[in-house]
């Protein structure tokens, strides 16, 4: 959620620009410290150690699901337990084919290229992928005119690591070079418990365990948001406790949040009373949400939709946004009679 000086709420998937830094600590750095996410785990595990025996490179691997899952995690654990370079790079940044064409020729054999929203990467850049994914080559055009010539380069083999929100909104021949595509799921409490308990220990903070199963509760899903309520929480609890992250901080320092009982913020919650209250509960077409609540529409798709939808407050017709019973309990807003 964008508040209006520009930075982001309590429980906004997305991430902010101090989290980089705490991140990349709280990070997991191999697969079996990865907590939750079973089958792409055991899948991913496999590869690898088929690819490390064979001394291959490992086949391309996209990553989808919405912001905070762990795509970028997955992404370095690869390379980790490969014992390669991973060179990070994103969709909007490679503005030029000569700009991928450089981070190319300068890979070595069987390192890991990571292009993070790949998805919004121009149509000319994504041309150069192709024969570069299929057979470690690019294609140069000399000269121009009548006179062109293309000249195959060859490629080091290399690993391409894609991420984005929706494989939906990558052209089919893009999706088509992957070998292996794995959409991570939203986390479920045990494994949020853990990830909050495994970085409290990181940073070195006590925390019972009611309260563990509480910021779990509250994470929407999102392991990025347990992290960042886990900060907030051990703040409440340096300042008005004694340090320690028990139950009754962790309760005040959620409502100081903003933060309710499902998780939801104040942009979750606007959503549904769009819904409920501009549209009768609905169907609301998406446009129409999105300028009411002067967010683009790509944000509420992929931030905030997936996980109101999982929790069965809003659905998706061919006709537009509902908003379901539980969204009238929840809100404590009554229905319309004769609408369930
Ligand atoms: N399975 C996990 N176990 C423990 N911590 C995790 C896990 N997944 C993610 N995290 C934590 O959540 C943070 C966010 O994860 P990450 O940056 O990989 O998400 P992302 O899917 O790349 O998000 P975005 O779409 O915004 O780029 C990580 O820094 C890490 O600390
Ligand atoms: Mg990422």
């Amino acid at each position: 959620m964008k508040i209006e000086d520009g930075s982001i709420g309590p429980i906004s998937p997305e991430i902010t620009p101090e989290e980089v830094m705490f991140e990349v600590n709280l990070r997991p750095r191999r697969l079996d410290e990865f907590i939750g996410q079973p089958k792409i785990k055991e899948n991913l595990k496999v590869f690898i150690d088929a690819a490390l025996m064979r001394k291959e490179p490992l086949d391309h691997v996209l990553f989808f699901g919405p912001p905070g899952l762990g795509k970028t995690t997955l992404a370095t654990i690869i390379a980790n337990e490969l014992k390669v370079n991973i060179k990070t790079t994103s969709g909007p940044v490679l503005e030029r084919p000569g700009d991928l064409a450089a981070i190319l020729t300068n890979l070595s054999d069987r390192d890991i290229l990571f292009v993070d929203e790949i998805h919004r990467m121009s149509r000319v850049v994504e041309e150069v992928l192709y024969p570069a994914m299929e057979d470690y080559s690019l294609d140069i055009i000399i000269g121009q005119g009548p006179n062109a010539r293309t000249l195959k380069l060859n490629l080091p083999r290399f690993t391409l690591v894609g991420a984005t929100t929706r494989t939906g909104l990558l052209t089919s021949p893009l999706r088509d070079r992957f070998g292996v595509i794995s959409r991570l799921e939203f986390y479920n409490g045990p494994d949020l418990m853990e990830i909050a308990c495994r970085s409290a220990r990181l940073l070195g903070t006590e925390m019972h365990d009611d309260a563990a199963e509480e910021i779990a509760r509250r994470s929407r899903g999102t392991p990025r948001i347990a992290n960042r309520i886990l900060k907030r929480i051990r703040d409440f609890a340096q300042v008005r406790g004694d340090g320690t992250i028990d139950m009754k901080i962790t309760r005040e320092a959620l409502e100081a949040l903003d933060i309710d009982k499902l998780g939801l913020d104040d942009v979750d919650r606007q959503l549904i009373t769009v819904i409920i209250e501009k549209f009768g509960g609905g169907p609301a077409g998406i446009e129409a949400i999105a300028a009411t609540l002067r967010e683009d529409r790509e944000t509420i798709e992929d931030v905030y939709e997936p996980y109101l939808l999982q929790e069965g407050l809003i659905e998706r017709t061919a006709r537009g946004r509902l908003a379901t019973r539980r969204a009238y309990e929840h809100l404590g807003k009554a229905a319309p009679k004769g609408l369930f």
